[in-house]
């Protein structure tokens, strides 16, 4: 024992004599520097989620409820990640298998084993043209845009507060070269379906991050990620309500890891968004995967607003594309070399954490950069001058999605406002396509600067939300 470990055991040290002092001096050096790898060592995190916590961000994995009885899954799950997504648990065949019928069990045993085990939760997803239940595939129009918001609100609103980010709006854009949205029964509502969703989405949860995630969007040169840089920009720019954005990140050989990801990263962060890595697979073996791996996870910690990165599966077999190994796990559940570069570029990066989020901004929108066209008219117009306006609402107890048609008269005219009584104890809580003036009794929505014009005959439509029981009485509507 030396006197340093003396006095940490708190025994009295020995005198020591001059050769034994030589010794223990060159021992005690020895010792100093065991400490030191020592303690090098250990402060090196042993799993991941310890490790990018550390960097201020999470590691995740996507995970499935029926595996939550699977002693060495959850082993794994437990000790390595911080943050959860549950793989098909939120989509919307899960949670609305019938309209308005809404059903959360298998989501909820997710939610549950990561909240009280202070995982984060990713929310995957409240929009996307897949994994619709039959009865949305069937719907079209106006009463697709309605049960779209509705699923959105009602979801949200049962999560709020427990999500860290929503997928809001999942793969919207078309492969290819193209640059533009899927076509969808979505997409055939109206080009403005996503940031009406998005909008949906941060009145009924106004903490939680809103991302828009999609797959083939990581090589900055594609068509694809241009076109999701330009739609962030637009939403930012007009201020829709965007907190984030997703690359899936699903790399193999007809898709691989390119050299550009960090330029991509950081291009969408320069726009004021986080970036999160979401569905990180990579398919192949060995050294090559490893080495991949590792590159995905310096290029996130080098861009300071890459706050999370999480991958689909923890073993291979857990996998949808168990065939290509792609994961970090094998099918037992030993670390795989993957994993180790992939601790070891988490431990080895940068220790400045991502800036704090500033929370998410509800302000009003503020005027477009550009000027979506109305849609066509479909109702023949009302005789005279002035407009019209009737209402569509979604009711359920406790609350209300309510869409509304202007119309202009035989006249054109260049401004609107639609007037609409509230029943004693609603409340709208959000708004799109026109500015409230208020939140209870009469509320005055004023058209916003791209829908005020109306060609004689031809309608728009705006939205909102709210509280309570939806407007029973048709709405006046006065041009400005
Ligand atoms: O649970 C049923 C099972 O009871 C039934 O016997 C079996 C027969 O087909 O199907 C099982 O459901 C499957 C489900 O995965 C659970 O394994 C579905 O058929 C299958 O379609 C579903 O695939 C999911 C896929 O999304 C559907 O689009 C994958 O698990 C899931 O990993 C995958 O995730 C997507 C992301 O949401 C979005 N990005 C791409 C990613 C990979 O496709």
């Amino acid at each position: 024992m030396n006197n340093a470990s003396a006095r940490a055991s708190g025994r009295p040290a020995t005198r020591l004599r001059p050769r034994s002092a030589l010794v223990s001096a060159v021992v005690g050096l020895a010792l100093v520097a065991t400490a030191v790898v020592v303690s090098s060592s250990a402060s090196a995190a042993t799993t991941l989620g310890a490790s990018a916590a550390e960097k201020g961000r999470y590691f995740g994995a996507a995970i499935a409820a029926n595996k939550l009885s699977d002693s060495t899954y959850v082993g794994i799950l437990n000790r390595e990640f911080n943050s959860v997504t549950p793989e098909n648990e939120m989509k919307i065949d899960a949670t609305e298998p019938q309209q308005n019928q809404f059903s959360f069990t298998n989501a909820d045993r997710i939610v549950n084993h990561a909240i009280s085990r202070g995982m984060k939760v990713r929310g995957h997803t409240l929009a996307w043209h897949s994994q619709q239940p039959g009865w949305m595939q069937n719907m079209s129009g106006t009463a697709l845009r309605n049960a779209m918001l509705n699923h959105v609100t009602r979801v949200a609103t049962y999560y709020r507060g427990k999500i860290d980010s929503w997928d809001v709006v999942n793969e919207a854009f078309a492969d290819g070269g193209s640059g533009a949205r899927r076509d969808s029964n979505l997409q055939r509502t109206g080009n403005d379906w996503i940031e009406a969703a998005f909008r949906a989405a941060r009145a009924a949860d106004p903490g939680a991050k809103l991302c828009y995630n999609d797959y083939n969007t990581d090589d900055w040169t594609h068509a694809k990620t241009q076109a999701v840089y330009r739609m962030v920009q637009d939403f930012k720019q007009r201020g829709v309500p965007i907190d984030c954005v997703g690359l899936q990140s699903h790399f193999n050989a007809q898709s691989p890891y390119p050299s550009n990801y960090r330029t991509t990263l950081s291009s969408f962060a320069a726009l004021g968004v986080d970036v999160q890595i979401t569905e990180l697979d990579i398919e192949g073996s060995g050294t090559q995967q490893a080495e991949t791996y590792r590159r995905v996870v310096q290029d996130c910690l080098a861009v300071p607003r890459c706050n999370g990165i999480t991958v689909w599966g923890i073993r291979d077999s857990d996998s949808w594309r168990s065939y290509g190994t792609p994961l970090l796990f094998d099918n037992n559940g030993n670390k795989k070399q993957a994993y180790n570069a992939t601790l070891e570029a988490l431990n080895a990066g940068g220790t400045t954490p991502p800036p704090t989020t500033a929370p998410p901004t509800t302000s009003p929108t503020p005027p477009p950069t550009t000027s979506p066209t109305p849609p066509p008219p479909t109702t023949p117009p009302p005789g005279g001058g002035g407009c019209t306006a009737s209402v569509t609402l979604n009711q359920w107890n406790g609350g209300f999605v309510a869409t509304v048609r202007v119309t202009a008269g035989a006249s054109q005219i260049n401004g609107w406002t639609v007037g609409v009584s509230l029943p004693g104890g609603a409340s709208v809580t959000g708004t799109w396509n026109a500015q409230a003036s208020g939140t209870s009794g009469t509320v005055n929505f004023r058209n916003v600067n791209y829908n005020g014009t109306l060609s004689p005959g031809s309608s728009t439509e705006f939205g909102f939300q709210g509280t309570g029981t939806g407007p029973s009485a048709t709405p006046t509507c006065t041009p400005n």
